[in-house]
């Protein structure tokens, strides 16, 4: 007998059908079949069982090629603009560097004067300095000098005698414009008279900061010794002076000792030392041409003056700062 016909016998004697067990589940599943469900597909399936994912998903939206061409154009107007203030801050750099300028830059201004607006008007309106020199000149009140007085920028913030007065401000009784400029003073001057026609009490003097005396005759009028400013404002002013901290400490002899006050708006040293890095190392380059140190300590500055600080406050990275001073009360031992 060969081995399949004894394994054949073999099965017939256990009475099992010859396919066994997998014939009986065949059964069972036949049986179930018979019931009245609909019968089911078999689940279809394919290679890649992302592919049907793909119709379910929400399809990205795309970019408009408009879009694109902005952005696109805008980085590259940027990156050509950045490269460009490198290039020519690289070139400052290296110019300062064989430069050799003298403390004493002031003269400059004597050339520069006509075009000096000009010059500051845009970086003004963007750093917002026109309501920062306002909120300054209106504290001015009384007999009024500003020095360093420039091109006259502060002209129309005045309350000046004549002028339509708010209630709540003294405002000034005289005012006196100083600037070591002729050029410059003269463009006050046409300024003024433009803005003010018929106010009487303001003069112009071409003179040094630190060697202004207030009229004698005030001092008499006032019973007092010696003759007295009540606000002395100067705006941009340090950043020119070969001696700032000497100049400041005059201003302060000739304010008046108890309700007098001296307003500086100025610009200098930042709260960073990057941007501070950048300042020191085009400065020479900068006084050369436009006859200002824009890299200069203002805080520094002040407190070697020995003036009283009232009132302190920075904006742009620190590079603004606005002070209202008064000269030091002689029991706190300052001069
Ligand atoms: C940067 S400009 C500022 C002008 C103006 N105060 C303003 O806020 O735009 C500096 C001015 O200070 C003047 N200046 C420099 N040293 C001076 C001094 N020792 N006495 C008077 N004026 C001086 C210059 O002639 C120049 O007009």
């Amino acid at each position: 007998m060969s081995a399949s016909r004894v394994g054949t016998a073999f099965l017939n004697k256990a009475k099992l059908p010859v396919s066994g067990l997998h014939g009986a589940k065949c059964k069972h599943s036949k049986a179930k079949s018979t019931s009245k469900r609909p019968p089911t597909k078999p689940p279809r399936t394919r290679a890649n069982p992302q592919i049907d994912d793909l119709h379910l998903k929400p399809k990205p939206k795309s970019m408009s090629p408009r879009l694109m061409t902005f952005f696109g154009v805008s980085f590259l107007g940027i990156g050509t603009y950045c490269g460009y203030l490198y290039a020519s801050y690289k070139r400052e750099v290296a110019y300062s560097k064989t430069l050799e300028v003298s403390k004493d830059v002031s003269d400059r201004y004597n050339k520069t004067a006509r075009q000096f607006d000009a010059d500051v008007d845009m970086s003004e309106y963007l750093m917002g300095m026109g309501s920062k020199r306002r909120d300054l000149i209106q504290m001015a009140r009384g007999n009024v000098l500003e020095v360093s007085c420039g091109t006259g920028r502060n002209l129309s913030y005045y309350e000046l005698p004549g002028k339509k007065s708010r209630p709540e401000l003294e405002g000034c009784r005289t005012v006196t414009f100083v600037d070591l400029s002729p050029q410059m003073v003269e463009i006050t001057r046409e300024k003024f008279q433009k803005l003010y026609p018929g106010i009487k009490r303001v003069a112009f003097w071409v003179k040094n900061a630190g060697e202004v005396i207030p009229p004698a005759a005030w001092g008499k009028e006032a019973g007092k010794e010696a003759s007295y400013y009540d606000t002395i404002v100067q705006t941009m002013g340090i950043c020119s002076m070969p001696d700032p901290v000497e100049t400041l400490r005059h201003l302060g002899s000739i304010t008046e000792p108890e309700k007098g006050r001296i307003l500086l708006l100025e610009h200098g040293r930042s709260y960073y030392g990057w941007l501070n890095n950048i300042l020191d190392n085009t400065a020479a380059a900068h006084a050369d041409r436009h006859g200002c140190w824009w890299n200069r300590d203002i805080g520094e500055i002040v407190r070697e003056s020995g003036l009283e600080i009232v009132e302190e406050k920075r904006w742009h990275f620190g590079t603004t700062w606005r002070y209202v001073l008064r000269p030091r009360r002689k029991d706190t031992g300052g001069s």
